[in-house]
């Protein structure tokens, strides 16, 4: 069935440029109302300027479409806050956020500052935050939310010099995980996006047959999805050139060690056997680890636990 966004008001940050304003258009074409939001900041996150959400706002009313542009920092919650309240006057609904706004301070940790630590994970993880919370009570109200933050393979999986920002994306997963649970009787879903594109975030990074192929809008569709009627929630998307994959956490069945062997000499004996990836599990929540070890250490001393 085609996915369709008529009646739905989204929300997009960082949608001036790249990912976000391919986002945008996407959801524009297929009927939602659109606040591009973009401060207009170059990579490093200085300077602002309204012009690239202003020209995404008109590309998307050129198209027939509804869309208006709003200029806050995603790191200033009054700003954020009166974004949404703006949404609110204008269409009376807020049914999907894209967290999408981000930056780059690229530093070996050895020469980073901290201030240049805290301000990446101020744009991505309070940013997102602010405008998920922001949301939060009218989705609620509404009985209708679809969040999607934007992750990185930076965060999932690592990228050298990137401490601050791959600190902030792998914050993405936590916050999803927690939201997904706190926002599903509402009907409320969460996902995370982990896009790889070529836009000037990575444009001296890629070859340019490569770039060529990872262009953003082989992203959008994945991204669109995740915001449908029908998303799944909690799932972490990667997606690039086409390629669509889950990234998930699992846990090890492990080991478990009763008194007198539980040291550490017996965890470096047992460290292949505690990492053998034989039935390992995807946790729906932090109080299932809390209840698979207490079972197990019951089991190992044949005790009975009602759990
Ligand atoms: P981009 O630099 O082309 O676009 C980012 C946009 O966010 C810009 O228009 C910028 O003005 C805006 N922005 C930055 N700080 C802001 C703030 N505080 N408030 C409001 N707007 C702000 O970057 P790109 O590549 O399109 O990235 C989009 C998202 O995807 C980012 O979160 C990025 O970290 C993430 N990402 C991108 C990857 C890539 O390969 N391009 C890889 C993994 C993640």
């Amino acid at each position: 069935m085609a996915i369709s966004f008529v009646g739905r008001v989204a929300i997009v940050t960082g949608a001036g440029t790249g990912l976000g304003r391919s986002h945008a258009l996407g959801l524009a074409q297929r009927g939602a109302k659109v606040v591009v939001n973009d401060l207009g900041v170059s990579r490093d996150g200085t300077g602002s300027s309204s012009e690239a959400a202003d020209a995404v706002v008109a590309e998307i009313k050129a198209m027939g479409g509804d869309a208006m542009a709003h200029g806050c920092d995603v790191s200033d919650e009054a700003g954020v806050k009166d974004m949404v309240a703006k949404a609110m006057d204008a269409w009376g609904r807020v049914d999907i956020a894209v967290n999408n706004a981000g930056i780059l301070r690229d530093k070996t940790f050895a020469k980073m500052e901290m201030s240049d630590f805290r301000k990446v994970v101020d744009v991505h993880l309070i940013g997102s935050a602010n405008v998920a919370h922001a949301c939060w009570p009218i989705m609620r109200e509404q009985k209708y939310g679809r969040i999607v933050f934007t992750a990185s393979g930076s965060g999932l999986y690592g990228n050298f010099g990137q401490s601050n920002y791959g600190a902030a994306k792998a914050a993405m997963m936590g916050l999803m995980n927690v939201l997904h649970m706190e926002g599903a009787r509402d009907n409320i879903r969460v996902n995370t996006l982990a896009p790889t594109a070529a836009t000037r975030m990575t444009e001296e990074l890629l070859p340019a047959e490569a770039a060529a192929l990872l262009a953003p809008e082989t992203i959008t569709p994945g991204l669109l999805y995740l915001v449908s009627e029908d998303a799944p929630s909690r799932f972490i998307m990667g997606a690039g050139a086409g390629s669509f994959a889950q990234t998930r956490v699992y846990e090890t069945q492990g080991i478990t060690l009763m008194e007198g062997d539980n040291t550490p000499e017996t965890i470096a004996a047992r460290f292949a056997e505690m990492n053998d990836p034989e039935g390992q599990e995807d946790l729906q929540d932090a109080f299932s680890q809390t209840k698979k070890y207490a079972l197990n250490a019951a089991k190992a001393r044949g005790l009975k636990l009602d759990w």
